[in-house]
């Protein structure tokens, strides 16, 4: 364990995911110390009436906002002050939200996560939407953010296209380019040797490359809405450490089965405890 989380050692709440409310009166995000999370990753419901075997998607939109709006302050003051928030979410709601946090945050980047949907059929009175929204947001200008661990490398062609003498030794050829704000990764197919049984998991490259960029070695990652468990299995497969929450014990039990499942190599000392 790095001196990052030492004084966390023995924490109840670290590598683990409650079986809970992230909002529950006894329990929920209040377990969890202020000021002691270095990165919030939270793909909340989007308001969009999908099925998690609860109701949590199925409030209207002023109920929705007011939602988010609570455990947005339930939740903030758990970052670290050089902490930062991705947050996923839907062009219908992230412009109200986007401002509701911008009150509270510096936003940094909005992010396009672009689904690679294939080009058949879709909308025929309006264009096909075919990308998530991610906020990404730090509580100060002095956030975490290592940009060489998420360089993009150049394939051996483009190396070779650059090879002229001004370019040689240049870092960004060497370590590879910076990640750009529109990023095409495909989303999960039944047939992706990842997917499991989550109507809206996420692709742990999308995932991993927040755990890497915003988290440091060593340090925590809390996710109020786990899901299939992307983000603990994120942080455990980079060597960071994950605390949140999942509603859906079904779920609940999948994440269970996604860190069992990870290699040796990234299984640590604690293992996921899911509370009912
Ligand atoms: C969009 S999904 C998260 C998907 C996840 N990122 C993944 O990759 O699998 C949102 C999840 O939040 C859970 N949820 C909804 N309201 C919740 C609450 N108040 N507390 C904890 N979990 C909640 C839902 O059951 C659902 O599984």
């Amino acid at each position: 364990m790095s001196s990052a989380t030492d004084s966390l050692a023995g924490a109840g709440w670290l590598d683990r995911v409650f079986c809970e409310d992230a909002l529950s009166a006894v329990g929920g995000l209040a377990r969890i110390p202020d000021g002691s999370v270095d990165l919030m990753i939270a793909d909340p419901p989007y308001g969009l009436g999908k099925d998690y075997g609860n109701d949590s998607d199925k409030l209207d939109t002023a109920a929705y906002l007011a939602w988010t709006e609570q455990w947005v302050d339930a939740a903030l003051p758990k970052l670290k002050p050089n902490g930062s928030l991705y947050i996923f979410l839907t062009w219908r709601n992230s412009p109200e939200i986007f401002v509701m946090l911008k009150q509270r945050m510096t936003m940094i980047n909005e992010i396009i996560w672009d689904r690679r949907v294939p080009s058949m059929g879709g909308s025929t009175r309006r264009y096909s939407s075919v990308h998530d929204t991610i906020g990404f947001f730090a509580r100060a200008k002095d956030y975490f953010f290592d940009l060489d661990a998420i360089r993009i490398p150049y394939d051996a062609q483009t190396k070779k296209a650059r090879s002229r003498s001004i370019f040689v030794g240049a870092k960004w050829l060497e370590m590879g380019y910076n990640p750009k704000d529109v990023w095409s990764v495909s989303r999960l197919h039944r047939e992706h040797k990842e997917r499991a049984d989550h109507p809206t998991q996420k692709p742990l490259e999308v995932v991993e490359r927040m755990v890497k960029a915003s988290c440091p070695p060593g340090g925590v990652v809390l996710d109020p809405f786990m899901g299939s468990g992307t983000t603990a299995v994120a942080a455990r497969r980079c060597g960071r450490h994950f605390t949140g929450f999942e509603l859906n014990p079904d779920y609940c039990e999948l994440i269970r089965q996604r860190l069992d499942a990870l290699a040796p190599a990234h299984q640590d000392d604690e293992a996921l405890r899911t509370q009912a």
